[in-house]
């Protein structure tokens, strides 16, 4: 893969890792972290070898400590809706159709939290803190704060967080089920490489309509989640992972997913 000024990618036994590398500014997430990270995960969704993405922060103090700030400061309403409305990193995450743990090692701030809600999984370590901060200077989540945190930690919770600014600790995060898992910091790497492992193992194609099926749960009536739930389920039927992971069982083996 190419080189990436705002970014690092590692790629090891199906798992890719990549890295937000500006720990000077806490990983704030300027208008190349953006692209690049677009780009990246364009290239990586069609790269076979990985089943699953772990995103993380450069330094031991931030995962990302928000939008970069100061690319705000001369931008225009117009300039600013039109970079919103492109087609942002935190869509393009959220529809990504393979697992992604975010690993959380420190500030998981504004634009950071958004990223981090916009993955699959995430896992925190101690010392790590969580927040929307944008009103503080005087603008409100929008990279799907206002909606991804109400959908994860209920209105008065999402509310109290977007109304303060307020940062919340990692247990606190894990209370509200903002997170999965909170580890020390020096557990933190090997947790989530074991959980990402597990995963990679997992029959991709299985993988993909869990995540599309598990989305849809929040964006649609039950009824409809219900059916696109048994449309999906019978696409399953279609593979030879299917066929694999059914043999595998019967015959009292571990099963080899091949993504067909
Ligand atoms: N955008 C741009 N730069 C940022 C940044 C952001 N969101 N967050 C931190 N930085 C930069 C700081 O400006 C500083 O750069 P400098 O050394 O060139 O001055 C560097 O990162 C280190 O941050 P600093 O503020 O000195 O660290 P700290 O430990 O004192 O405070 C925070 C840490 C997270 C509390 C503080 O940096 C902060 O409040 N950041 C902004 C968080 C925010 O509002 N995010 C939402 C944006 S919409």
């Amino acid at each position: 893969m190419k080189n990436y000024e705002t970014l690092l990618i590692e790629k090891n036994n199906n798992i890719a890792v990549i890295t937000i590398n500006r720990p000077d500014k806490l990983n704030a997430l300027s208008s190349t972290v953006h692209r690049e990270g677009v780009e990246i995960l364009d290239e990586l969704k069609s790269d076979s070898e990985v089943r699953v993405l772990v995103i993380k922060g450069a330094g031991e103090k931030a995962f990302v400590a928000g939008a970069d700030i100061s690319e705000f400061a001369d931008a225009s309403p117009v300039q600013q809706r039109d970079i919103m409305n492109s087609r942002s990193l935190f869509t393009v995450l959220d529809t990504f159709p393979k697992p992604i743990i975010a690993m959380i090692n420190g500030f998981c701030l504004g634009g950071g939290n958004e990223l981090a809600m916009a993955c699959d999984i995430r896992i925190a370590s101690e010392k790590s803190r969580f927040g929307q901060p944008e009103i503080n200077l005087g603008i409100i989540p929008g990279g799907g704060g206002t909606q991804r945190l109400t959908n994860l930690i209920g209105e008065s919770k999402a509310m109290e967080l977007i109304l303060t600014g307020d940062m919340i600790d990692a247990p606190t995060a894990f209370n509200y089920g903002l997170v999965n898992y909170v580890y020390s910091a020096e557990e933190l790497e090997s947790k989530t490489m074991e959980l990402a492992a597990k995963i990679a193992e997992k029959s991709p194609i299985a993988l993909q309509m869990s995540k599309e099926a598990v989305k849809f749960a929040s964006r649609s009536n039950l009824d409809e989640g219900l059916r696109r739930e048994i449309d999906l389920f019978a696409i399953c039927f279609s593979t030879e992972d299917k066929k694999e992971g059914v043999s595998a069982f019967l015959e009292k083996r571990k099963a080899n997913f091949t993504g067909r």
